[in-house]
């Protein structure tokens, strides 16, 4: 199935880009926590809280679409399914994002 295809490649690109954001938050969390002048503090911090979220939003889709992948070999599939993943999904993003844009530090 087309959809399948599409899918697993969109999964397989969405992965391999978290593994340089996950790198970029962790580094810049340190570099401004600890004393470890890889980044300018200041320029850590920023980059530390703007990476916040497009880490999450990512993590989130990599999570629902490898749950898609996995629950798929134990033959729970079908549109009931990516349903409820994709709502799953957006309830998750959008709590982020409100989160990230509306509670105060
Ligand atoms: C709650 C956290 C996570 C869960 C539950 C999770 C789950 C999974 C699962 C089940 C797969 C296998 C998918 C398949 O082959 O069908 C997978 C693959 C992968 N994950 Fe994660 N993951 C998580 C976090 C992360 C993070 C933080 C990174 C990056 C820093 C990451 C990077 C990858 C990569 C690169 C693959 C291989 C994709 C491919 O080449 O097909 N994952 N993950």
């Amino acid at each position: 199935m087309k959809l399948n295809r599409y899918l697993f490649k969109i999964h397989r690109i969405l992965s391999w880009l978290l593994v340089p954001l996950m790198a970029a938050v962790i580094i810049s969390g340190y570099s401004y926590t600890r004393k470890i002048q890889l980044v300018h503090r200041g320029a850590a911090f920023d980059l530390h809280n703007q990476l916040e979220l497009p880490l999450i939003l990512l993590l989130v889709a990599h999570v629902m679409l490898a749950a898609r992948f996995e629950l798929m070999r134990f033959h729970i599939r079908g549109r009931t399914v990516d349903f409820f993943l994709l709502i799953l999904g957006i309830v998750l993003g959008l709590s982020a994002i409100y989160v990230d844009g509306r509670i105060p530090r």
